[in-house]
């Protein structure tokens, strides 16, 4: 059985604005493999949502040049016609997003929208489709009567069910979750990402975390991949990245988790990495972390390669070995 469920090589993305061309994706690599929650962090801009879309065949193709290989059942999704991606999208690959209240419509039932896809999907009669939401309802921890409620009827934690529940319908095999708890307070976020835990056992998903939250990483993931300035910089097991972080990039942000076990690490206030993210106009010339990197010297104005350092571990860096 083939053990990687999505390969991406040098997937690129350029935005062709009115204001110029956004270099938004520089090459990513990025692999999957079965079964596992892999995290996807950075801070805001880097390229995680560009990335998902680009999977999922979500973006706008005359506005947009794309490049590489998004592998996905020995297809590369790049190049497959629309009509075949929607055969894919939602039924295999599927999506959860952000914000829930954006991506459900105001206008429908959250019986009907869940229903919505199966009955694209699969040949199912009224009954069948009600009866298979009803039990999506409670397996995502609603009561079956949610079906017959609107949206804004729901608090947030709530509608984040509905979305994994619309996302679960069809029983994909990989499920991309694009920041799925930063709306929702610190409780609530636990329970929906425990769910998303008991599910991904439950019905072998194959998950892409994608969020800002290191900690949240660390805590659930299997591996992490870490995404700055439309590349991934670092990949490596989850468990093990806190105590091994090769990049400087990834040990920036592993230092602006905030401890608060032990009254705090940080006294006083929390660290930040100084900067900002490069505005992503003109293509990356070097290391795209020079001006805020506490190690980068005249090698790193020449593009670093990815390089693998075992231990399932890679990294793209002139100094990673450097102390
Ligand atoms: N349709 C578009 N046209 C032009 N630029 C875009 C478009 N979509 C995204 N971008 C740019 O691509 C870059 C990556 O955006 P993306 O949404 O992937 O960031 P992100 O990592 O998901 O950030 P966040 O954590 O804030 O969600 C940003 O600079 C963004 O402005
Ligand atoms: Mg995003």
């Amino acid at each position: 059985m083939e053990t990687e469920c999505l390969f991406i090589e040098n997937l690129s993305c350029d935005f062709l604005t009115i204001e110029g061309i956004v270099y938004a994706l520089n090459e990513v690599n990025l692999r999957l493999k079965r079964g596992e929650i892999h995290g996807l962090v950075g801070e805001s801009g880097c390229g995680k949502s560009v990335t998902s879309r680009a999977v999922m065949g979500l973006v706008d193709k005359k506005h947009t040049r794309l490049r590489g290989v998004v592998r996905f059942d020995s297809k590369n999704l790049l190049s497959l016609p629309e009509r075949e991606m929607r055969s894919i999208r939602g039924r295999r690959i599927s999506m959860i997003f952000q914000d829930p209240l954006n991506s459900l419509s105001p206008l429908e039932t959250v019986g009907s929208q869940i229903e919505e896809a199966m009955a694209n999907h699969f040949d199912l009669n009224r009954e069948e489709l009600r009866s298979r939401t009803a039990s999506l309802l409670e397996k995502v921890g609603l009561h079956s009567d949610t079906a017959k409620q609107y949206p804004f009827e729901l608090s947030g934690g709530m509608q984040q069910r509905v979305m994994i529940a619309q996302a679960v319908s069809c029983n994909p095999e990989l499920l991309i979750a694009d920041e799925p708890t930063t709306a929702l307070d610190l409780t609530i976020q636990a329970q929906v990402l425990n769910l998303l835990k008991s599910l991904q056992k439950e019905l072998s998903l194959t998950v892409l975390l994608i969020t800002h939250n290191f900690a949240l990483v660390t805590e659930n993931c299997d591996n992490v991949s870490v995404m700055y300035a439309g590349r991934i910089v670092e990949t490596a097991p989850a468990r093990s990245i806190i105590e091994s972080a090769a990049h400087p990039y990834t040990r920036a942000l592993i230092n602006c988790i905030p401890r608060s076990n032990t009254g705090g690490r940080h006294k006083g206030k929390l660290p930040v990495i100084s900067g900002s993210p490069p505005r992503l106009y003109a293509p990356l010339k070097g290391c795209p972390f020079i001006p805020r990197c506490p190690k980068a010297d005249s090698v790193c104005g020449q593009n670093p390669a990815v390089t693998d350092i075992g231990g399932g571990r890679s990294v793209c860096c002139h100094r990673f070995g450097d102390t």
